[in-house]
């Protein structure tokens, strides 16, 4: 059979994609199915947070997206189009939570050095640990510490068990309960692991419940 011409492809690929775009476009510009196609609502936090915030209009008319889709399809181009709509980045939530205090920054973890972590946990990116859409606020599990700091050493270790015990037990979910991730927190880490605060109560704040370091925190998102 002869192939079809390179004509017919992109006519086939020109219908293929615009329903989408067109349709994805809409959606996002119609409050009242907007939720529907989204995976569910947004976080408590980010009521009032603005769709626009975080889901960027790709750059170029709908006609030069369809054009970059349709050499993706014929494989003159290497990577399928944001229709629309670009795939949500860190940078979006920076523009909110960024903080000098930061503890484990992002940009820290694409140093080569840490690529067997980030397959573990992908530390590079906010959306490695949350999403949104969905009742989660943190998406990854609470023994994450353990993707980078197996080789622990705390110097005069003050808590009664010690943290090479800890780590040689591979008790990996109780980190979160004596030091929360980010260091956000005015949050002292207790010295008696009888004093941690409990796995559920992680397991709750991470299912959208009450945060336990409690407040204050020490920078708070900027409101939308
Ligand atoms: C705080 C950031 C944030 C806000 C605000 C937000 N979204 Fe999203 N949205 C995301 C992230 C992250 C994803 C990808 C994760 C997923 O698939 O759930 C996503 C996924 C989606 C998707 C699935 C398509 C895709 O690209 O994966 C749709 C549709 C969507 N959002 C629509 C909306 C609408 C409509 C609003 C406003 C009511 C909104 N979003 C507000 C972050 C946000
Ligand atoms: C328009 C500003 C804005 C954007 C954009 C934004 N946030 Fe937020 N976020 C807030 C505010 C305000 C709060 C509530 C105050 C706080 O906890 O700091 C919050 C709270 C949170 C919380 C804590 C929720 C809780 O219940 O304790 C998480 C986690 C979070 N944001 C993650 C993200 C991620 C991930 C993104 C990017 C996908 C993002 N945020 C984008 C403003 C924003
Ligand atoms: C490797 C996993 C991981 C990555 C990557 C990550 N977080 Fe978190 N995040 C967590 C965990 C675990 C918690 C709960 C413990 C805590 O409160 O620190 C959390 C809590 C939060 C909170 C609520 C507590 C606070 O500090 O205000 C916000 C807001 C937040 N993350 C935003 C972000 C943003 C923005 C990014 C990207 C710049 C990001 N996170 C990247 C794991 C991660
Ligand atoms: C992707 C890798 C990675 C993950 C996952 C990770 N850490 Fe870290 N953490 C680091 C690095 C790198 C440092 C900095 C070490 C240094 O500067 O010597 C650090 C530093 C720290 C510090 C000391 C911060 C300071 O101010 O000196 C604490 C406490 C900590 N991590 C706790 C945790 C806990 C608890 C978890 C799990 C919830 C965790 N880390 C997960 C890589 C990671
Ligand atoms: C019972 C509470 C407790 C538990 C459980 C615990 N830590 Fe700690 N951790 C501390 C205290 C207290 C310090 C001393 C430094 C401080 O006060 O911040 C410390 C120090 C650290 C430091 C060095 C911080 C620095 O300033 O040099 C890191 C990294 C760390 N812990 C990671 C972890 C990890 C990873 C786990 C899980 C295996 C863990 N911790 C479990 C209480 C705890």
């Amino acid at each position: 059979m002869a192939l079809p011409s390179a004509r017919v492809v992109r006519i086939w690929a020109l219908l293929a994609v615009l329903p989408t775009a067109v349709w994805a476009g809409f959606a996002l510009t119609q409050a009242n199915i907007q939720t529907s196609l989204a995976h569910g609502p947004l976080i408590a936090a980010h009521d009032g947070v603005a769709c626009a915030q975080c889901h960027k209009e790709t750059r170029g008319t709908v006609r030069q997206q369809v054009q970059a889709q349709v050499r993706y399809v014929i494989g003159l181009r290497e990577t399928p189009v944001d229709f629309g709509y670009a795939a949500v980045q860190s940078d979006q939530c920076l523009a909110c939570h960024a903080r000098p205090n930061e503890r484990h920054p992002i940009y820290r973890f694409r140093e080569p050095r840490f690529a067997e972590a980030v397959r573990q946990v992908e530390a590079r990116s906010c959306l490695g640990c949350h999403s949104e859409h969905r009742p989660e606020i943190v998406t990854a599990q609470s023994t994450l510490c353990q993707a980078c700091h197996e080789d622990l050493v705390v110097k005069n270790d003050p808590v009664d068990v010690p943290h090479v015990t800890l780590v040689a037990q591979d008790n990996w979910s109780s980190c979160l309960g004596c030091h929360d991730f980010h260091g956000n927190h005015a949050f002292k880490p207790p010295s008696k692991l009888a004093e941690a605060l409990s796995e559920p109560a992680i397991w709750a704040y991470f299912e959208g419940g009450a945060d336990p370091y409690g407040s204050p925190k020490l920078y708070e998102g900027k409101e939308p």
